[in-house]
């Protein structure tokens, strides 16, 4: 049995707390929480008992010890991005693991810091990014992968969603954060589903009159990756209207075929004028572990056979490049190669 230390009682940190507790091989012995409001919520509505929540990590650490049959062997960290740098490497200090909550860093320096401290440590450092681990973008990666549609030529998603609308959050107050906290979601999708890293990227982003996020609420971006394949990524954080659910819609086409991915369903699709037209469902779910224990299953496991897990700090960055090239790209309004981020 993993245990672990939680930082951060947000709603997140109380999801987390729940989803910790249905999972066999884990539990959380203390939390850390410094502001009261938070620590009073998850007391009074979630039943959190106050004995077990602390100030800080030190304290945390203090009360239940590292290690052994009894220490805490991890940090599950779910404070504000601003705040997961101090939380890791604080962590690391004291020899724990760490899953964190994504996105890595709001900053791309404090990424690479980061990183490089986890490695020092050697400990394992991972980021939840947990859209991957649904069954449908496991189903959609192995159907690409299968050849299904041959070499993909173009992928292009849509996310249209009344997003982050609790007023006074990071998410509504802070620059890019459509971009930076929801949308390394879909470039990690990206990344994971086309098995490719992008080297460039072209980004043009604005706010609709109607829109209550300080930063941009709305984009539309394209991603060059190698191998003449085409990516983009349109979003509209402010949307009233119609939605499907967070993963968004798409489409990825190639010489074989199109498959689209909406609404819990994946199609593949092939019509020409010279064919007879396809369009078959291609059935997601079996062998497929539900999105939370499949994450936490990998970092569990990536301890025990001591390798790096799937959406290591390291292997993330990939992901955080495509979100702070994006930024720069919509700022510096011109196409920038991802290599220009160093
Ligand atoms: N993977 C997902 O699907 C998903 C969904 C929602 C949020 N998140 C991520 O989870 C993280 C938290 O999001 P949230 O919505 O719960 O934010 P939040 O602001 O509601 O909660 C964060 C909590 O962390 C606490 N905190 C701040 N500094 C701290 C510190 N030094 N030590 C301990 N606690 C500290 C705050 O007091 C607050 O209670 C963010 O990184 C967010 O992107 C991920």
């Amino acid at each position: 049995m993993y245990r672990g230390i939680i930082t951060g009682l947000g709603m997140r940190g109380l999801y987390w707390l729940d989803m910790v507790k249905k999972h066999a091989r884990c539990e959380i012995v203390a939390a850390v929480e410094p502001h009261e409001a938070s620590r009073k919520r998850a007391i009074e509505q979630f039943g959190v008992s106050p004995s077990m929540i602390h100030d800080s990590l030190a304290d945390a650490v203090t009360a239940v010890g590292v290690g052994g049959k009894e220490g805490a062997d991890f940090v599950l960290d779910v404070t504000p991005p601003s705040v997961h740098q101090a939380v890791a490497e604080a962590a690391f200090g004291y020899g724990l693991h760490v899953l964190g909550e994504k996105p890595l860093s709001d900053d791309y320096g404090v990424c690479l810091q980061v990183i490089e401290a986890g490695k020092k440590a050697g400990v394992k450092h991972m980021v939840a990014q947990n859209y991957r681990f649904s069954p449908g973008a496991r189903q959609i990666a192995k159907t690409v992968a299968s050849g299904k549609v041959g070499q993909p030529g173009q992928c292009d998603v849509r996310f249209y969603m009344p997003w982050a609308d609790a007023p006074g959050s990071h998410y509504v107050t802070q620059p890019y954060m459509l971009i930076n906290d929801m949308m390394v979601h879909h470039f990690d999708l990206m990344r994971m589903i086309l098995q490719r890293n992008p080297i460039a990227v072209q980004a043009m982003t604005w706010n609709p009159s109607w829109g209550w996020h300080v930063g941009q609420g709305s984009h539309s971006i394209v991603f060059e990756f190698p191998d003449n394949l085409y990516a983009t990524h349109v979003a509209l954080a402010c949307s009233v209207g119609d939605y499907r659910d967070y993963n968004g819609d798409w489409r990825i086409e190639g010489p074989e075929g199109s498959l689209e991915w909406s609404d819990g369903h994946i199609w593949y699709g092939h019509r020409h004028r010279t064919e007879t037209p396809t369009r078959e469902e291609v059935l997601i779910g079996a062998g497929h572990p539900a999105v939370d224990d499949g994450l936490m299953d990998e970092f569990f496991d990536a301890i025990e056979q001591d390798r790096e897990p799937e959406t290591s700090a390291a292997d993330n960055l990939h992901s955080v490049a495509m979100v702070f090239a994006a930024i720069k790209s919509a700022k510096e309004k011109r196409r920038v190669e991802l290599s220009e981020l160093g």
